[in-house]
């Protein structure tokens, strides 16, 4: 009996390591401890042993049993673990679904509100040339944003260009400048798109990001029209609760201009200084939102429209900021990493 016991043990070790799967750890469930394994028949041996052995060996082939069950069972539940396993009424598992970057969605909702008040979307080159870029715009030749440092050059001495004379537009204002000569007045239109500028990468700023260009001509428009186009627009955009500020300001291509604040989005302007101060207008109860201005008659003349006959108005927004003010995302980076657990957080 104890050679007979010794030999199954051995055995079931080694059966035990082959088994590669639960369905192989089953058969030798029924192998070692079924109606016609050698454990039962060595049990129903026991009536033929010597009548004080019995009660021994019934107790050793108890212990085998249970030893040998319980082993079949901790493995089986490691592999259970393991497997996957195949639930053929398990819902299928969708394909993942792309959707627009909210940097889209946001660019065609801002230019939709333009467009239900007359506005074309038209959109503009990302590779300009000097004169549109900035000499057509009244920058002056020693302005520093004409600095190599601060306006990404290219090289295309290659393809019998002049070095220098082309460039990755630094705003979306060259638009202005392509429609004025293309069209004539009246005109209104807006143009989104990717602007660069060779700035140090950090949480608020980035080489590449986008901003939207409005501009219109006509005869008789004033600063009034601009201020109510822009009203009009942050109503819609962010809320009909929102005012506005126009503070005095510079652009070589605007007179007069002035930069454009919003009350802040999440505080509304009531949470000043102090402890407790609204973290993102930081308590200046206001956010910027854009640059304006009635655009220069050097700027008309230089596109060849009579700045006697007619006026203009224009405005240039980033988008990334007002995202980031209105989704209030502290760092620009996160637009531009494709990291899908960011870019699902925002409503399609
Ligand atoms: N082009 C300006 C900028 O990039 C914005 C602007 C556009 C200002 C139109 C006035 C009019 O900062």
């Amino acid at each position: 009996m104890a050679a007979e016991i010794k030999k199954i043990k051995n055995n079931f070790q080694k059966d035990l390591e082959n088994a590669k799967n639960s369905g192989s750890l089953k058969k030798l469930k029924i192998k070692y401890l079924g109606r016609k394994s050698k454990i039962s028949e060595l049990f129903s041996n026991i009536p033929n042993l010597a009548k004080q052995e019995r009660g021994y060996w019934g107790k050793e082939l108890n212990i085998l049993k249970n030893q040998i069950s319980a082993a079949i069972e901790a493995r089986l539940a490691e592999k259970n673990q393991q497997e996957e396993r195949m639930d053929l009424t398990y819902p299928a598992r969708l394909p993942d679904k792309g959707s627009s970057h909210i940097l889209s969605s946001v660019t065609s909702d801002i230019c939709l509100i333009f467009k239900e008040l007359g506005f074309h979307i038209i959109s503009g080159d990302e590779v300009e040339d000097e004169w549109h870029n900035f000499s057509a715009l009244n920058i002056p030749l020693e302005h520093p944003s004409r600095d190599a440092f601060d306006t990404f050059y290219l090289d295309l001495s290659k393809k019998n260009q002049k070095s220098g004379d082309w460039l990755l537009r630094s705003h979306t204002s060259p638009s202005q400048i392509r429609m004025m000569q293309k069209l004539t007045p009246p005109l209104a239109v807006v143009s989104p798109g990717r602007v660069y500028r060779p700035d140090v990468v950090d949480a608020t700023h980035s080489f590449m990001f986008y901003q939207i260009e409005g501009f219109a001509v006509g005869e008789n428009l004033s600063f009034a029209d601009l201020k109510g186009v822009l009203l009009h627009f942050a109503k819609q955009f962010f809320s009909q609760k929102v005012q506005l500020r126009f503070r005095p300001h510079f652009f070589p291509f605007t007179e007069p201009s002035a930069e454009v604040d919003v009350s802040c989005v999440i505080c509304g302007g009531n949470q000043a200084e102090g402890e407790g101060r609204c973290s993102v207008c930081k308590g200046k109860g206001w956010l910027e939102i854009l640059g304006c201005g009635m655009i220069h008659p050097n700027v008309l003349e230089a596109c060849g429209i009579d700045s006697n006959k007619y006026q203009g108005f224009a405005f240039g927004m980033g988008v990334d900021r007002i995202v980031m003010q209105k989704y209030q995302i502290n760092d620009i980076r996160l637009f531009y990493e494709n990291d899908l657990n960011f870019l699902k957080q925002f409503p399609i």
